[in-house]
């Protein structure tokens, strides 16, 4: 029975337009596309749409930073993105910016009706301004001294050394990130939206099964606490749309950029000659799905669908979150070199491995997703190559050789070929319901299938035996049988994979194609299909990717002006002023490396032996990637000896040497100039 289809738009978090696009932004383009691709397979009506994140304080500077105007800089960044996207074969039906005039009709006409539904309000309010700049300062462009601990140079909102939060005012002598100069209180009147309004609309909208029970919870949290009036004004200077009525208030940035989904979509319709505006209609039929990271669950799961409701708008189908990307195990690093853009990546890599990569991770949860190279490498060669593309290299030769290019007549396993199609329902249930990686796992348990018989029947045994040749096609044709509805169900994950299979099997893939047979079928000669990963190639990517500590700590100043960064980038963080007497509860002591050896099973450690005088210590360090043991034994370096003990699994670590520098190869041991002696106090 043909199922009626279905007509689904969705979209990705829009990328702010002052930065590049990295691993954290393409796991969520990734999870989109492969979504977006299903569905059209599935021969359902999909459009994507995504943009660029225009507006905002952040842009705004930046742009003087480069001295140019915010424009130019968008227009510049919108181009990247777009680029380093589309090289992911992330195949967006528009890449557009919100900083457009569709976004600003759009803008004007929701709030518009917000004002006359009576959703919003104004208030004087009272922040901080930069008086040198002219401006006020968004709560991270302010530092300065916590009020409860006195730690220096602290965020506008919270302190990093003892975790306390504050308002922006009470910070100890505030100074403006900016310009430096000490920021004055000023008052000034902002518009407000009612968002308590909403809580009943909001509840039933999330027992509508929009979002994930996991999120539900917590956004339970959240209305406990009760909503709150939204603040959706700012002064200028600002880099945004003016509110319709008023002079010199802009809608801050978060107003705006959802509703750049729309203006995005409009943009392509009018290009396309069809009518967005059904989309966006209270009793649409279509589907309207938001893939967007965790961190901005608040803006999409209240404010947003509040937004469209109050404006008489229909409300989103679902919101898809997802969990963080860490690599290998840890928060991406510039200087660990894992903090990895789109672009420097496809200086080294394959796109589609990273997709397959993701892919073969990604759920509905949010979970942090861990990228973790030598897994990357291992999966991506068993899989990919060992599995899926070597069951066509097993077959397709003989078949262009010795049968002319042409599939047999005959199903040689027809109840292996069923097994396989059977799949169908639920590999599409899994992609449907973003359960990426239990789809992916059928499918390569699929692949085992297939190895196993071409193993068993041996085809490059029975081909040198005569009275074999019709067996010898049949299974080499049932190979490749195999192999088709296997790139079919990976299509979505690796479309120019698919596209090159479709080429060589002279074929056209749909998921319906899945129960075609392809019988007395002609096909191409069989052409490599991907290369092996090579380790060397991920070294150099993450070589490519470090940044000298130097850089990172300038990148801080930077980074303050960048919310992206301060998302993802884990940066030393500046130690905290400690007293004299703190300092010298620290035992350092001269030690002698006396004996350094590998540790089995560690990727970093090193096991060292150092004489302090009257004691030999065993040490634990990280230090492996710099240094060979040989180059250590007889050396003097500076050892911390009264740090507590700790087991680690292979032993246990009693103390600490000191080296500097970013980690990685870049390490170097401190030693103490010639003549100390073994156990001697440092002071
Ligand atoms: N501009 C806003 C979104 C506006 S949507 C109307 C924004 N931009 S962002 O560039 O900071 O992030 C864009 C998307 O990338 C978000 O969904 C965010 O969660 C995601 N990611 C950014 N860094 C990420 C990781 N390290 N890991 C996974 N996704 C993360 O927020
Ligand atoms: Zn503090």
């Amino acid at each position: 029975m043909q199922q009626a289809k279905r007509r689904i738009l969705v979209t990705s978090a829009l990328p702010y337009a002052n930065g590049s696009i990295h691993l954290g932004h393409l796991l969520e383009h990734i999870q989109t596309d492969i979504w977006t691709r299903f569905q059209k397979l599935r021969g359902n009506s999909c459009y994507s749409v995504c943009a660029d994140d225009a507006h905002g304080t952040p842009v705004m500077l930046k742009a003087q930073e480069l001295g140019i105007t915010p424009e130019q800089m968008v227009a510049q960044t919108r181009e990247e993105h777009d680029r380093d996207l589309r090289a992911f074969l992330v195949e967006y039906d528009n890449y557009y910016v919100t900083h457009s005039e569709e976004n600003r009709e759009y803008c004007e006409f929701i709030y518009n009706r917000l004002k006359d539904n009576g959703y919003i309000s104004t208030r004087t309010i009272s922040q901080l301004y930069d008086p040198e700049k002219e401006m006020f300062l968004p709560d991270r462009f302010v530092k300065g001294e916590c009020p409860k601990c006195g730690a220096k140079d602290q965020n506008g909102d919270s302190c990093d050394v003892c975790g306390f939060t504050y308002a922006t005012t009470e910070i100890i002598n505030p100074r403006s990130v900016v310009s430096g100069a000490t920021p004055i209180l000023k008052n000034s009147e902002h518009y407000f939206f009612d968002l308590p309004k909403f809580d009943d609309m909001l509840k039933g909208w999330i027992k509508s099964g929009a979002i994930s029970d996991e999120i539900a919870n917590k956004l339970e949290e959240w209305f406990e606490q009760g909503l709150q009036q939204w603040d959706i004004s700012r002064d200028a200077p600002y880099f945004g749309f003016e509110i319709p009525g008023t002079k010199d208030k802009f809608f801050y940035v978060w107003v705006d950029a959802p509703v750049g989904y729309m203006a995005s979509f409009k943009n392509f319709a009018d290009r396309s000659g069809f009518d967005p505006d059904e989309y966006w209609q209270k009793d649409t039929e279509t589907e309207l799905y938001h893939f967007i990271g965790k961190d901005i669950t608040y803006f999409h799961c209240l404010f947003w669908p509040a937004m469209l409701e109050g404006a008489g708008l229909r409300t989103p189908t679902g919101v898809n979150i997802h969990g963080f990307v860490t690599v290998n195990g840890a928060k991406m690093s510039k200087s660990r070199g894992t903090f990895i853009k789109a672009s420097t990546y496809l200086d080294h890599l394959n796109p589609e491995y990273l997709r397959y990569y993701f892919a073969s991770k990604l759920n509905d949860s949010v979970a942090d997703i861990d990228l973790n190279f030598d897994d990357f490498v291992q999966k991506v060669n068993s899989d990919l190559i060992g599995k899926f593309v070597n069951i066509a290299s097993r077959c397709a030769g003989f078949i262009t050789k010795k049968f002319d290019g042409k599939l047999s007549d005959n199903i040689e396993a027809p109840s292996l070929l069923s097994e396989f199609t059977e799949k169908e329902t639920l590999i599409a249930q899994l992609y449907e319901k973003r359960q990426y990686n239990k789809a992916i796992r059928e499918i390569m348990a699929l692949a085992d299938k297939a190895n196993q018989y071409i193993d068993t029947q041996a085809p490059w045994v029975t081909i040198k035996a005569p009275e074999k040749q019709t067996l010898t096609h049949d299974v080499c044709s049932m190979g490749l049988h195999l192999f088709r509805v296997l790139a079919i169900y990976l299509t979505p994950v690796l479309p120019v994979t698919a596209r090159n299979i479709q080429s060589f099997l002279n074929d056209e893939f749909s998921w319906e194609a899945i129960n075609e047979v392809k019988r007395n079928h002609s096909i191409n000669k069989f052409k490599a299909l991907m290369q092996r990963v090579d380790d060397k190639k991920v070294e150099a990517l993450i070589e490519a990717s470090k940044e000298s500590l130097k850089e990172v700590q300038q990148g801080t100043q930077a980074a303050s002006e960048s919310a992206e960064e301060e998302k993802t980038v884990d940066i030393e963080p500046i130690a905290p002023v400690i007293s004299f007497d703190e300092f010298s509860k620290i035992d350092l002591r001269v030690a002698k490396i006396v004996n350094a050896e590998h540790v089995e099973k560690a990727d970093k450690l090193l096991r060292l032996e150092l004489d302090i005088g009257n004691e030999t210590r065993q040490v634990f360090a990280g230090i492996k990637s710099a240094y060979a043991p040989e180059q250590l034994v007889g050396k003097y370096t500076v050892m911390v000896a009264n740090l507590a003990p700790r087991k680690m699994r292979f032993g246990v670590s009693e103390g600490m040497v000191l080296a500097a520098g970013p980690g990685g190869n870049e390490l170097y041991v401190l030693s103490p100039d010639e003549g100390a002696t073994a156990g001697m106090r440092v002071k």
